[in-house]
């Protein structure tokens, strides 16, 4: 709860500085998931510029493996200097240091990428469908664009007082429902909220889930979430999972492998495909 401040290991300062970026993927990794990277990177994480000169960078946000993991650290670093894509601080990379990394992750924004006009916020096995996103993005008036916060959007949802699972959150800790949040496999909000939710993330208390916590935030800041349906955080009909046709109309499905990335990225973009 009070470590709020742990040292970068790998930066990445230069990410944003020589255009306008559009769009800026942020995803949550942990140091062993070298080949879920890989798979972003190759298909919808790559970097550069889209249709209309639009700008689209990635970063993926690590901490440090824990210490009944062999080291790594060496393997990252040579990943983080050849690829120059990874943000890594000093912290014990765990599920309930999830809402630390969203918070340094919030001041480094703010350090390095402050006028990025789009975040997309997601997990490293989920699909991500660019340039539907980067059309959902243009197509948005600039009242929405400013204050974006959408998703799959998860209302009237409660903790979890059963003490063998993962989301279990005792009484003691938090009584009431929580507020409507977008699910963390992947969402998207506007870069101008940023100041303000780096702002009110030292008051609103560390939570051990991170969307949550981030639906904290967006309430604390007046922002409610907007659903769109073309987040499929729960995945979708387990017939419709290789099919390139009806991936063409969604944002985002969580979650795949990266065989399944490639896959399907591959489909998706092949000359042949009618749909
Ligand atoms: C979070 O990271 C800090 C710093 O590495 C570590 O001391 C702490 O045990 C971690 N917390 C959890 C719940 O893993």
């Amino acid at each position: 709860m009070e470590c709020r401040d742990p040292p970068v290991l790998h930066d990445q300062p230069g990410k944003c500085a020589s255009d306008k970026i559009f769009l800026l993927f942020a995803i949550k990794s942990i140091p062993k998931h070298f080949e879920r990277r890989q798979a972003v990177r190759e298909t919808w994480g790559r970097e550069g510029s889209y249709e209309n000169g639009l700008q689209v960078r990635t970063v993926f946000l690590l901490g440090r493996s824990s210490v009944d993991d062999p080291s790594l650290d060496k393997i990252v670093s040579f990943e983080a200097q050849l690829f120059k894509d990874l943000l890594v601080w000093d912290f014990h990379d765990t599920f309930y240091n999830l809402t630390l990394k969203e918070h340094v992750f919030f001041k480094w924004m703010l350090d390095h990428c402050p006028q990025v006009s789009f975040i997309f916020k997601g997990d490293d096995d989920v699909f991500a469908n660019t340039q539907a996103i980067l059309n959902h993005l243009k197509s948005l008036d600039p009242a929405q664009a400013s204050t974006l916060y959408t998703g799959q959007i998860i209302s009237d949802a409660t903790p979890l007082r059963d003490p063998n699972i993962k989301y279990y959150v005792p009484q003691s800790f938090y009584e009431g429902p929580y507020p409507p949040y977008a699910g963390g496999g992947g969402f998207l909000f506007s870069g101008n909220l940023l100041p303000s939710l780096y702002h009110v993330s030292f008051y609103i208390p560390f939570y051990p889930i991170d969307d949550v916590y981030n639906g904290m935030c967006f309430k604390a800041i007046g922002i409610n979430p907007t659903k769109h349906d073309g987040f499929k955080t729960f995945d979708i009909r387990e017939q419709d999972r290789e099919n390139p046709c009806v991936h063409k109309d969604l944002l985002l499905v969580h979650q795949r492998n990266p065989q399944q990335t490639m896959r399907l990225w591959r489909n998706m973009h092949s000359s042949m495909l009618t749909c």
